[in-house]
């Protein structure tokens, strides 16, 4: 295993590891062939290799890059309790060790990328990732990327990297409910399962993975339902991606939705200088609070009830709006979809999120108004993403 001491700055400039790495890094990029627009029709590939080849005993050790970014698996509190504690406090290292066995799946190195609460964690952090990650996964020698991080947003992280990555090796992001320092953490063996994952070759070509608590969901997918358990995650209706058992993968879904190298946002993911905001429905839901947000923001996504449902006064709201500013349509619920409404929504003002939760609509439409698309072509997104 070794470390890669980089300063704990969001930009790839200022995060490359000791010097030589970083110029091993650069020259290989210069000789690898970076995937262009033109080199792929950008549609994913639904029906490509389902192989259930599981690496050889005796293959090769690869290579799979660790970047660390914070959050509870590198939390430390009072031995053995799992409620207070400070997340991003330990290295990964100090993790590592408690795994020596992760030695046998991959050669590792780390990446400390940040040490931060996931509820600090920004987009500018996620662009920094993609400067990384795209570094790293231009050498030949790297198999797959594993990041690390809080388990608050990671949904958020994981979807914004699965629009926004040009990269097709796997990446795998994990974190931990409990710290470290717990009885019983559960952080060491969703890392060691996330870098058998990245080492594993049906990681390939499938859009930002997570793994925790021994399933494997898809980064666009996923969702945090519990703030105690270590069984925190969801994906509802559309299911995970697969299932490990210790360090065996076992695949059962290919995403469908646009991902990575299949998606526009890959190439450019644009200047990301527009305002976008998310507007919670609730029973007595302030409808001038939706005005102010409507004359403010760039884009607004509406947390609805049921199906991206609301009172008829913020319905009075959007259908005597005039200006520029978008609306999505999302829905609270964790599970069915925010579709076109006859009944809300008459005059198609709105766009639908369909699946998407509020949170991830955002960032979908943040990526759209920053292209400058335009409400027909959002709307489109939110079919294909
Ligand atoms: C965080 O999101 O950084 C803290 C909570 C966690 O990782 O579970």
């Amino acid at each position: 295993m070794t470390s890669k001491n980089i300063s704990c700055t969001p930009l790839f400039a200022a995060l490359s590891p000791d010097p030589i790495a970083k110029t091993a890094l650069s020259s290989q990029s210069q000789t690898q062939t970076t995937i262009q627009a033109s080199d792929l029709d950008r549609t994913p590939p639904h029906t490509n290799r389902i192989s259930s080849q599981t690496p050889h005993a005796s293959a090769p050790k690869k290579k799979v890059a660790i970047v660390a970014t914070g959050g509870t698996i590198a939390g430390s509190g009072r031995i053995g309790e799992s409620a207070q504690y400070r997340a991003g406090t330990l290295s990964v290292n100090s993790i590592l060790e408690t795994i020596p066995q992760i030695n046998e799946l991959a050669d590792l190195e780390v990446y400390p990328f940040c040490a931060k609460d996931s509820n600090d964690i920004t987009l500018e952090d996620g662009l920094g990732l993609k400067t990384l990650v795209e570094e790293l996964c231009q050498n030949p020698e790297i198999e797959g990327v594993v990041i690390t991080h809080g388990t608050d947003t990671l949904e958020e992280t994981s979807f914004f990297l699965n629009l926004i990555l040009n990269v097709s090796k796997p990446v795998v992001m994990t974190g931990a409910m409990r710290p470290a320092t717990a009885t019983s953490a559960d952080g060491p063996m969703n890392l060691y399962q996330s870098v058998a994952l990245a080492a594993h070759p049906q990681a390939h070509n499938m859009g930002v993975l997570v793994v925790i608590g021994d399933t494997i969901y898809s980064g666009r997918d996923l969702t945090k339902i519990n703030s105690i358990k270590t069984d925190a995650f969801e994906v509802a209706d559309p299911g995970p991606v697969g299932y490990m058992q210790d360090d065996q993968v076992f695949m059962v879904h290919q995403p469908y939705r646009r991902h990575t190298v299949y998606s526009r946002f890959g190439q450019d993911p644009g200047p990301l200088d527009k305002r976008v905001e998310i507007f919670y429905v609730h029973i007595n839901s302030d409808p001038n609070l939706l005005r102010y947000m409507l004359d403010t923001y760039d884009g607004v996504v509406i947390a609805g009830t049921g199906a991206g449902n609301y009172s008829s006064a913020i319905k009075e709201v959007i259908e005597s709006y005039q200006g520029n500013c978008v609306i999505v349509r999302a829905s609270r619920l964790l599970e069915g979809s925010a579709f076109d409404s006859p009944v809300f929504d008459p005059g198609k003002i709105t766009i639908p999120a369909l699946r998407l939760s509020p949170h991830k609509a955002r960032l979908l439409l943040l990526l759209g108004l920053s292209h400058n698309l335009s409400k027909e072509e959002i709307k489109q997104l939110y079919r294909e993403y």
